[in-house]
């Protein structure tokens, strides 16, 4: 059996921690999904049962393993029911508060040995740790969106993080299929550092009229290769988060290269956060995406 045996609780049945759930339970593992209620839990669940159904439809599972998978998964409406968890994964809202608390709540009742982790994308874990019961056994779990997709699995040590945490983990992400890099504790660790000012920067773009959403997205398609454009991968991500991820990195470093597009702003305050609202860069309520500037 593994480092990690036992079952797997997941806080926030949202995209990501679905996302993470279904991952995990493929790969075997027991997994409590909890969200702010049951009925949030199932519908992360029900996202998953359709996601099993077309693989089974297009022949690339057999019904047994995705029937399996959704036995391996119980959603629950509450955070403290993860508490008897070896390894609990938090992914909930991108808010220091929301996660502090949930710390606190599950923290009182987990096990002396079990690991707390979180998939942050930006928040210092190093100051998350605070919030739980042992530094040593907290550590930053990174997952890239979406999650049964993206081979990637950032982990970040915080400045308590033991040794063996980091090893447990690399070994629960080996099961999971997932490659692990490791960063230390700094704002946007490794690849939202990096992936974020680019996504930016593209805003910036726009806003001076250097090109149009449709070029600005082939350009980096079709010149770099990268999979999507940038501001389509901005709206897949949220525009929100990009700009919340935008204001951590201003915040910490102060430094004005980190300052988010006004008109990344502006999309936001309009509520225009990109897919997950139905417009953004692209207004996606038809069959395919059209720009909306
Ligand atoms: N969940 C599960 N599986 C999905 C999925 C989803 N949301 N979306 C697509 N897939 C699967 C499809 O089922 C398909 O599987 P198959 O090959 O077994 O049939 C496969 O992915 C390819 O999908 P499609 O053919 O429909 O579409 P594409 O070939 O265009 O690929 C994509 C879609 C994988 C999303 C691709 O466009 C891509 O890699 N985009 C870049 C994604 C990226 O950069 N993610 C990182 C974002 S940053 C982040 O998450 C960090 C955060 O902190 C900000």
């Amino acid at each position: 059996m593994t480092a990690i045996g036992g079952s797997i609780g997941i806080v926030g049945a949202g995209q990501m921690g679905a996302g993470i759930a279904q991952v995990a339970a493929q790969a075997g593992y027991k997994v409590i999904l909890s969200d702010v209620d049951v009925e949030r839990a199932t519908k992360g669940k029900d996202g998953i049962a359709k996601l099993l159904s077309r693989a089974v439809e297009k022949g690339k599972l057999e019904q047994a393993a995705a029937d399996a998978t959704l036995a391996n998964i119980t959603p629950v409406g509450d955070a403290a029911a993860v508490a008897d968890c070896a390894l609990v994964i938090e992914a909930a809202t991108e808010r220091e508060d929301i996660k502090r608390k949930i710390f606190e709540t599950i923290g009182q009742h987990l096990g002396a040995d079990a690991i707390l982790a979180t998939n942050t994308s930006s928040i210092s874990i190093t100051r998350l740790a605070q919030a739980s019961p042992d530094p040593k056994r907290f550590i930053g779990m990174h997952f890239f969106n979406p999650v049964p997709v993206m081979p990637l699995l950032e982990v970040i040590r915080g400045l308590g993080t033991s040794d063996a945490t980091l090893a447990h983990v690399r070994e629960f992400a080996e099961n999971i299929g997932k490659t692990v890099i490791v960063a230390k504790d700094s704002p946007g660790f490794i690849v939202n550092r990096i992936l974020v000012p680019m996504l930016n920067e593209a805003c910036f773009v726009l806003s001076e009229g250097i090109a149009n959403v449709v070029d600005i997205d082939n350009g980096l398609k079709l010149g770099c290769n990268h999979p999507m454009g940038p501001l389509t991968l901005a709206d897949f991500v949220g525009l929100d988060t990009c700009l919340e991820i935008c204001k951590v990195y201003l915040d910490a470093t102060g430094d004005p290269k980190y300052r988010p597009a006004p008109l990344l702003v502006k999309y936001v305050e309009a509520g225009w956060y990109g897919r997950k609202t139905g417009r953004g860069f692209y207004d996606y309520s038809g069959p395919e995406p059209v720009p909306t500037i």
